[in-house]
Formats: structure tokens, C-alpha cells, sequence
């Protein structure tokens, strides 16, 4: 009985974010098996998962993909916490789960710098700590799990050579800056595109947000008359400059590529389908392989301190055969 409402209370937390306390200490032992104490295949685990915002398809298909994994494994439950977009709240999650006494924290934090802080305060109160997606400062944290940001912007820019056939003016609509995946995307770019004649005529700084990226590309279509390509650091941004330019009136949406990246089935996947984007790179939200890591080092296995997920183009030619890797 006791059971069924611990579970409960964890799908609850699931569905509606209400805070959850830890089940007592005596209901999920974690240390070794003394008397009284189950045997490891019947011990229970609460993990929290510190999510930035869930305001993003994206972050749901994240949260989605944890629960999906968890849910093979009835000895986990998963607290969720929405931070909505503010690193302030997000540091107070991850207190309260210090506070809470979880037996594992998955992160993926809104920005590195005032999340850092959280992070470590948690490594010394003995619970390890997973970083997904966007990175923290330092290294006091147990593993990072991630696709390789740098690489994929690097593949973005040297793809818009080969498709500009070497020259051009673009738009850089950037994510948020003071995340790690804004900056790694940006520099791996400029990598891309090192030696080309290939010119950013206009950047912003879009906070990964489709209404800002908009109203940005607003303002570059009026800067512009020539405009040849925009980089959206995600898709929502590359579909958001898409709509400017269509809703400018003169057509310009059908003469300039739009190229993003996530690669959601449902949102860039279906624009590369609809003629809307040219290209899209897969971010994987390691939702599964943050689960599958977890198990492991709450069973005392030793993880890598860094899991690097791959990616894949999408574009008109691949689309349908699922992409292909990168
Ligand atoms: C969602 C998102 C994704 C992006 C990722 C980077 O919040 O903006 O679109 O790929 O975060 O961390």
C-alpha cells in the first residue's frame, strides 16, 4: 500500500510538478545489504530531474524520454521540476532536491555560471549529479551527457558553403549566449565556414525563443535587400525567421535557406519535409541514456565523466530514409 502511494505520489509529481517529499531513509535504502536492509534488485531510488523550462517541445520530449526510461524500471521514480526559463528558481530545485535527500540529480541547466554553484553543493552532500545537454563550469559534477555542439555547428557551417557554393550573406540566429550549446553551436560555425566567402552580415542573440528570432529577422529583412541564408541555432529560431520573411510580403522566404537544429519529429523534421527548412541537425535529448547512466552509478558502476551523442542531417533528399549520421 505503502508502495502504490510512493508510486502514485512519483507519477503525480510527473504530471502536475508538485513537490514530493523523499520517501523515509528505511523505504529506499542505498547502502549496502545489512540485515533488514533489501537486497539490491529491491531497493528503491528517487532521482529529481532539474529541468530549465518546459515551455520548449524540446525540454517536453526530454522529460518524456526520462519518464519513458524510468518506467522499465520500477525501482526508480523521478521527481520532476520545471525552473520556467529562470536560473534563479532552477538553483532552488536543486537545493531542494539536496534538501530532499534524493539519491541521484539530473540537470539540464538553464545557463553554466549560476548553475555551477547547485551542482557542487549537491557533490558534497554525497549525491551524484548528471549535467544533460547544456554544460555547467568546472568539473564537480559526475557525468555530462550530450551531443558535441561544436561539431554540429561545424557541420552546419560546412554545409552552407557547399549549398551557397562557397559565398554568401547570412543571418546567425543565436541561442542563449551564456549557455554552453549557444557558444559551442557559434564557434564550431565559425570553424565551418573558416576560408569561405560566406559573410554574418547580422547576429542576435535569440534565447533560443521563436518570437524573438521573428523579431529579429524583422529588423535584418529591413537591414538586408540581400540575404542568402539564415543559421538558426534551433529550429523554433529557423522557423521563426522563415515565418518574417514570408510575412514581409515579397517572397523572400522562397529565395533564402533556413537551417536549424533538433530535429524533433513533429517540428524540424516535418519544416525539412515542408520545403520550410533546407536542413535540420539531430540534437538528441539523451533522456534514455541519462536513465541507463544513472541505473549504473546507483549501483556503484563507474561511468565516463563525459557521454558524447551523435547527430544526423535532415534534408530534402534524406528526410524520408530518417536522416543520415554525421
Ligand atoms: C530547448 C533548446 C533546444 C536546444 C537546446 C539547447 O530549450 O533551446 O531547442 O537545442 O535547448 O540546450
Amino acid at each position: 500500500m505503502r508502495r502504490i502511494a510512493i508510486l502514485f505520489c512519483g507519477f503525480a509529481v510527473m504530471l502536475a510538478g508538485c513537490q514530493a517529499k523523499k520517501p523515509e531513509a528505511s523505504e529506499t535504502p542505498n547502502t549496502g545489504n545489512t540485515s533488514g536492509v533489501p537486497a539490491a534488485e529491491t531497493r528503491k531510488y528517487v532521482i529529481g530531474m532539474s529541468q530549465c523550462n518546459r515551455g520548449e517541445p524540446w525540454r517536453v520530449q526530454m522529460d518524456t524520454d526520462i519518464a519513458d526510461a524510468a518506467k522499465a524500471h520500477p525501482e526508480l521514480t523521478v521527481l520532476f521540476k520545471d525552473a520556467q526559463n529562470k536560473a534563479e528558481m532552477q538553483q532552488s530545485h536543486v537545493r531542494e532536491f539536496v534538501q530532499q535527500k534524493v539519491d541521484l540529480i539530473i540537470i539540464s541547466p538553464k545557463e553554466a555560471r549560476p548553475l555551477t554553484r547547485p551542482v557542487a553543493e549537491a557533490m558534497d552532500a554525497g549525491i551524484p549529479v548528471i549535467v544533460l545537454d547544456r554544460k555547467v563550469e568546472g568539473d564537480k559534477y559526475t557525468c555530462f551527457i550530450g551531443a558535441d555542439n561544436v561539431k554540429i555547428g561545424r557541420e552546419a557551417g560546412k554545409y552552407l558553403v557547399e549549398l551557397l557554393g562557397g559565398k554568401g550573406d547570412i543571418v546567425e540566429l543565436k541561442g542563449l549566449m551564456t549557455s554552453t550549446p549557444g557558444q559551442e553551436r557559434h564557434n564550431g560555425f565559425m570553424e565551418g565556414i573558416a576560408g569561405s566567402q560566406i559573410k554574418v552580415v547580422f547576429d542576435a542573440d535569440c534565447q533560443w525563443l521563436e518570437p524573438n528570432a521573428q523579431r529579429e529577422m524583422k529588423s535584418a529583412l529591413s537591414r538586408f535587400p540581400k540575404i542568402d541564408a539564415v543559421y538558426g541555432h534551433n529550429d523554433p529560431s529557423a522557423h521563426g525567421a522563415y515565418l518574417a520573411a514570408r510575412q514581409e510580403g515579397k517572397g523572400r522566404e522562397k529565395t533564402i535557406k533556413f537551417i536549424g537544429i533538433d530535429a524533433l519529429p513533429h517540428e524540424g523534421v516535418r519544416y525539412v519535409k515542408d520545403g520550410v527548412l533546407t536542413a535540420t541537425f539531430q540534437y538528441p535529448t539523451g533522456g534514455k541514456e541519462a536513465i541507463e547512466t544513472a541505473l549504473k552509478i546507483l549501483k556503484g558502476e563507474k561511468v565516463d565523466k563525459a557521454i558524447t551523442l551523435g547527430t544526423r542531417i535532415f534534408t530534402a533528399d534524406t528526410v524520408e530514409a530518417g536522416g543520415k549520421e554525421l
